[in-house]
């Protein structure tokens, strides 16, 4: 029986084998595709000039000063990746309490968005929303009491939000997980004019160990000291639960709303494609792209067959884009003739 509930003409009518016998009919029926539109790049930046610093637990990924992020994100550019999302490894003296640097005109963060949107016009440029960078406890939000407060966190995302788009970031994207950040800074952009920047929300982001090469590219591991994030961060466990995260935030104003991990979690990935006409993008976030990379370092397998293989499981689940540290590689394997 087929899915409509007809019956379906059984072996030897049917030989599935028949549209895999060679590459042209394997193309002619493929479902999903990989492109380099599908992609994003994200950045890690560091302070200097011509400076680039390797990032221990991501191989083959540095830090970089911002004249270098232009040169890569031209790169990315060139090679027809949309977009670049900029993360900043933050001197660890700028890190207070309050997180105040997040909302500094001049932080380095600002400072890249205006020089990569000048040289490389036509890159979309996305920027984290979240104080984890900037804060002495490596928090995504303001701790009081041992508890990460929510409505005066948010106050805080505001301001950030509103400085990176001052700064001319295209997409703000507020990755903290805090309770109605979404609406107040959809809010709070309209009032200032900035009708046009987009609104990209983690809106499934799940308290994940995965994220952990990541905390020790930006500088917010040793901050936490072994604290988790479970109080913001989603639970693991849950998926119903994903589904009520982006219809509030779509009603509060997101345009596209993310999943966070990647690969663990498509079945969320499907259950909110399916389910919203939003756009849907997910994260391969460090560790998915650490556990690859060193897997294909120690022989396992190919590399850039087992990155292309999960970025179209993503594709596969519904996401409209992705988020993968590969980018770079992917597409340029892409682009080459085959
Ligand atoms: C911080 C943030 C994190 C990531 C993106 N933004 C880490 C975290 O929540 O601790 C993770 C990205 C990755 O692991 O690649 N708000």
């Amino acid at each position: 029986m087929s899915r409509s509930g007809d019956s379906h003409a059984a072996y030897p009518a049917t030989r599935l084998r028949r549209t895999r016998q060679a590459p042209w009919i394997r193309r002619l029926v493929r479902e999903a595709t990989l492109q380099p539109a599908d992609l994003v790049l994200p950045l890690f930046l560091i302070e200097g000039n011509a400076h680039r610093e390797p990032v221990g637990t991501l191989p083959g990924i540095d830090r970089l000063s911002i004249d270098l992020a232009v040169k890569t994100a031209a790169q990315a550019a060139e090679l027809g990746i949309p977009a670049i999302a900029l993360f900043t490894a933050v001197e660890s003296v700028l890190k207070t309490e309050d997180g105040a640097e997040a909302y500094n005109p001049n932080s380095l963060v600002c400072r890249a968005i205006r020089t990569i949107k000048a040289a490389v016009p036509d890159i979309g440029v996305i920027c984290d929303v979240a104080l984890d960078p900037y804060t002495s406890h490596g928090h995504d939000g303001l701790l009081r009491a041992g508890k990460v407060i929510n409505d005066e966190t948010v106050a805080v995302l505001v301001k950030q939000a509103l400085t990176l788009a001052e700064a001319g970031c295209d997409i703000v994207a507020p990755s903290d997980m805090m309770d109605g950040r979404v609406g107040a800074i959809r809010a709070a952009l309209e009032a200032r004019g900035f009708i046009d920047t987009l609104i990209l929300s983690y809106a499934a982001k799940y308290a994940s160990c995965f994220y952990g090469p990541f905390r020790d590219a930006v500088g917010s591991s040793r901050a936490l000291g072994g604290a988790d994030k479970s109080t913001y961060q989603m639970d693991p466990a849950n998926a119903a639960e994903a589904l009520r995260e982006v219809d509030l935030d779509i009603i509060e104003g997101a345009d596209m709303v993310m999943v966070k991990p990647g690969l663990p979690y498509l079945d969320v990935i499907r259950d909110l494609s399916r389910s919203f006409d939003v756009p849907v993008f997910a994260y391969q976030v460090s560790g998915e792209y650490a556990m690859l990379s060193l897997g294909a370092e120690n022989g396992l397998f190919d590399r850039t067959t087992a990155f292309m293989e999960s970025l179209l499981a993503f594709k596969r689940a519904g996401a409209r884009g992705i988020f993968t540290y590969a980018a770079i590689d992917i597409a340029t394997a892409l682009t080459e003739p085959s």
